[in-house]
């Protein structure tokens, strides 16, 4: 018999489905740590239905027997699981290395509670540490707002796919990673890119995080981190 070990994202999705409970409405998010949760939840038979953040989620749930509806056949979500690829101390955080960013804060958005599942190396003192930022933008307007970013200090390259072709987001969008450092006011800073025409979404998620829920690790167990008011 071939015994399969758990990681620790397989861990953290198990700790996390306590917080599932069953008749609820789960925004489903993207990544690694998001895919663990779906393939938690498919195994648990958990009956609830789930509103994917990405074609690839979707794909996902869909192969492990999850429900999916539409932000249109729904009032509400309970609660949005997704992963995050920076979190500081305020629980903000950066979204949307995996590209997902704008389906990621509608869902994050639509949701009395988001819960963040994450490995430790994502816990970053300030917002910029990996100094990179997604910023998602209408084809038709790249030029234009890659020079407004590098007005705002904001260097960036569009993100290519393995093909060496533009990335194109779920939506149809280009991203642009712009090139980061400590990020001293994200609240700003998402204001000023959004005040950018032609910009759909940026990868600053401020103030919508309820909960962390960080992976263990060698020398310590599973972390829950709650968002002080
Ligand atoms: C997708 O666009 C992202 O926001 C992901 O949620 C984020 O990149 C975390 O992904 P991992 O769990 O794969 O690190």
């Amino acid at each position: 018999m071939v015994t399969v070990s758990e990681g620790p994202l397989e861990k953290l999705a198990a700790y996390a489905m306590r917080y599932v409970k069953p008749g609820q409405t789960l925004g489903l998010g993207t990544g690694r740590a998001a895919g663990a949760f779906i393939r938690a939840l498919g195994a648990s038979r958990i009956p609830v239905r789930g509103v994917p953040t990405s074609l690839a989620s979707e794909e996902l749930a869909r192969e492990v027997g999850i429900e999916l509806v539409g932000l249109g056949d729904v009032k509400r979500i309970d609660v949005d699981f997704d992963g995050a690829d920076e979190v500081d101390p305020r629980l903000n955080l950066i979204k949307g290395y995996g590209g997902a960013l704008v389906r990621e804060k509608v869902v994050a958005a639509a949701s009395r509670k988001v819960v963040i599942l994450v490995g430790p190396e994502k816990l970053v003192p300030k917002l910029g540490a990996h100094h990179r930022l997604p910023v998602e933008v209408v084809r038709f307007a790249e030029p234009y707002v890659s020079r407004e970013l590098a007005k705002l200090g904001l260097k960036g390259r569009d993100r290519m796919d393995g093909d060496g072709n533009q990335f194109l987001s779920d939506n149809g969008n280009l991203i642009i990673d712009c090139h980061v450092t400590k990020i001293e006011n994200p609240s700003r800073l998402e204001r000023e890119i959004l005040s950018i025409p032609g910009v759909v979404g940026t990868g600053l998620f401020v103030k919508m995080t309820d909960m962390v829920i960080v992976a263990p690790s060698a020398d310590c167990p599973v972390r829950v981190l709650r968002r002080k008011s």
